[in-house]
């Protein structure tokens, strides 16, 4: 399974990538807010820092106006992938997209109806965002190996990418389902090492290789 880190921190993405186990970068309008840079200045340093795919997404909800947005942010860098949101508008502007090469990223998907029909279009990566369908008490992953089935059945070359990521679980789960991408932030990816065993046996080691050197 690909990770992806979910953030706009350019501290994290070095971090994360100097650790060996990023593939690619997703951002979002409300990450971009947190952050002091203008957008296009960090969305350039993020694919200098990783050639995977780098989502960046657009805000209009035409599709002109979408696809106008995707050429302008796809200036910036060949590995820009075009977040769309999942919207009737959106499902056009992925259709031109694909059709120009360019990269596109399925966001705000909660359902497999909407699934189904963004990778008719033609997107390259569909986002269901689980963490956000638990907050209502429905059950994210669920939706995640329904649209693997779905995509099974058909051949679909969408790649499911799990977001709103919100722990360890989410993770181990997307990975025994066979999910293609799970988005993670950086503190998840920090959880995803912790075991409480492995921090007691590294401390135990190392009392025991000061016995050794006394000896
Ligand atoms: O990048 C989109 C997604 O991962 C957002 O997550 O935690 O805001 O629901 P969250």
């Amino acid at each position: 399974m690909k990770i992806f880190i979910d953030t706009a921190n350019l501290d994290e993405i070095k971090e994360a990538v100097s650790m060996g186990v990023i593939d690619g970068v997703t951002t979002n309008p409300s990450l971009m807010a947190k952050e002091k840079m203008p957008y296009r200045e960090i969305l350039k340093e993020i694919c200098r820092l990783v050639k995977g795919p780098v989502s960046a997404e657009v805000v209009a909800v035409d599709a002109e106006g979408m696809v106008k947005e995707a050429m302008d942010l796809h200036s910036i860098a060949d590995n820009i992938t075009i977040k769309i949101p999942t919207i009737k508008e959106g499902l056009k502007a992925i259709k031109t997209l694909s059709e120009r090469n360019i990269m596109t990223n399925a966001t705000l998907c909660f359902s497999p109806s909407q699934a189904l029909l963004v990778a008719k279009a033609g997107a390259t990566f569909v986002s269901p965002f689980v963490g956000r369908l638990d907050d209502i008490s429905q059950n994210g992953m669920d939706l995640i190996g329904q649209i693997i089935q779905i995509y099974g059945n058909y051949g679909f070359n969408t790649e499911v990418l799990v977001a709103s990521v919100r722990n360890p679980l989410h993770v181990v789960q997307a990975a025994i389902m066979g999910a293609d991408v799970a988005t993670i932030p950086f503190k998840v990816i920090d959880q995803l090492m912790k075991h409480p065993l492995t921090d007691i046996g590294l401390q135990k080691f190392l009392e025991d290789w000061q016995k050794v050197n006394k000896g």
